[in-house]
């Protein structure tokens, strides 16, 4: 147990189940002293989320469906009353519809389009509006990227564009909130076999590629990103904003 993020509070958003990118950071931040806050969308994540937790003694957690304005208001809110400053926040949300995934990317609908925005990118701004008014000590925000959204990655498609939006997100809320001391990062992973990740066509074969042309390689782990979140959350990284960070076994360095 380290002492890296002892009596921060973080709040965790997106840990559906034990493969969520979300539950490898907030493993590694609870190890390194952190109080945990999560959010969870439905019963089904709920039960999930108590039972991961279930050894870390009393959690708090908060239905949180980011498409709403009034569940995020009552997240914050609640955190407010209780801890009163916030000092990490970690957004690993995204959705595109099944179907925005599957077919070519110029046929994407317009309101998949829009779903797949509002939900991977409008939602990180709506969190970090919220958050900025509870970090009054300066904090560290963290959202979770793909190279998709830089070069092409054959059924990505929509999603691979609300990455690109979200890391420009990323910079212009580093820009704006830098004055608080408050940091905007983003770690852009490399494939790990997750549920969402099972909406993407051939994911399998981008394991297998990853694994064979990335000079580690291996795919990364949740303790990779984990790891990498801390540094981002601590003042270990108290220099660094706007930054996407790749955490992907070097494959992005790769020409061929
Ligand atoms: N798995 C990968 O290969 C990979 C690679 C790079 C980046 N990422 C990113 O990491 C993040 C976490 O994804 P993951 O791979 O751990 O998958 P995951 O399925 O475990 O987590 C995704 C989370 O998003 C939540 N979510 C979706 N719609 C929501 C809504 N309307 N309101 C609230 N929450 C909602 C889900 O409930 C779930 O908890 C995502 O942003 C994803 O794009 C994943």
């Amino acid at each position: 147990m380290g002492e890296l993020l002892k009596g921060k509070n973080i709040l965790i958003m997106g840990v559906r189940n034990k493969w969520s990118i979300a539950w490898g950071i907030a493993m590694a931040a609870k190890s390194q002293g952190a109080n945990l806050i999560f959010t969870y969308l439905g019963d089904r994540e709920k039960e999930a989320l108590l039972k991961l937790t279930c050894d870390m003694g009393n959690i708090t957690a908060y239905p949180c469906d980011v498409s709403k304005e009034e569940d995020i208001d009552l997240v914050f809110n609640e955190i407010r009353q209780k801890f009163g400053v916030l000092h990490g926040l970690v957004h690993a949300i995204a959705y595109a519809r099944a179907e925005d995934l599957q077919d070519t990317f110029v046929n994407t609908s317009k309101d998949g389009f829009l779903l797949a925005m509002d939900i991977s990118v409008y939602s990180f701004i709506a969190v970090t509006k919220r958050a900025r008014e509870l970090m009054t000590e300066g904090g560290s925000i963290l959202s979770l990227t793909y190279r998709g959204s830089i070069k092409v990655s054959p059924g990505y498609n929509v999603m691979g564009v609300a990455k690109a939006a979200l890391e420009s997100s990323i910079r212009y809320a580093a820009y704006e909130l830098g004055i608080r001391n408050i940091r905007v990062n983003g770690i852009s992973a490399g494939p790990v076999k997750t549920m969402s990740a099972k909406g993407v066509k051939n994911f399998s074969d981008i394991l297998g590629i990853v694994e064979a042309k990335a000079p580690l390689k291996r795919n990364v782990t949740l303790e990779d990103l984990g790891g990498a979140a801390v540094y981002l959350l601590s003042s270990l990284s108290s220099g660094m904003t706007g930054e996407i960070l790749y955490i992907d076994s070097g494959y992005n360095i790769m020409g061929i």
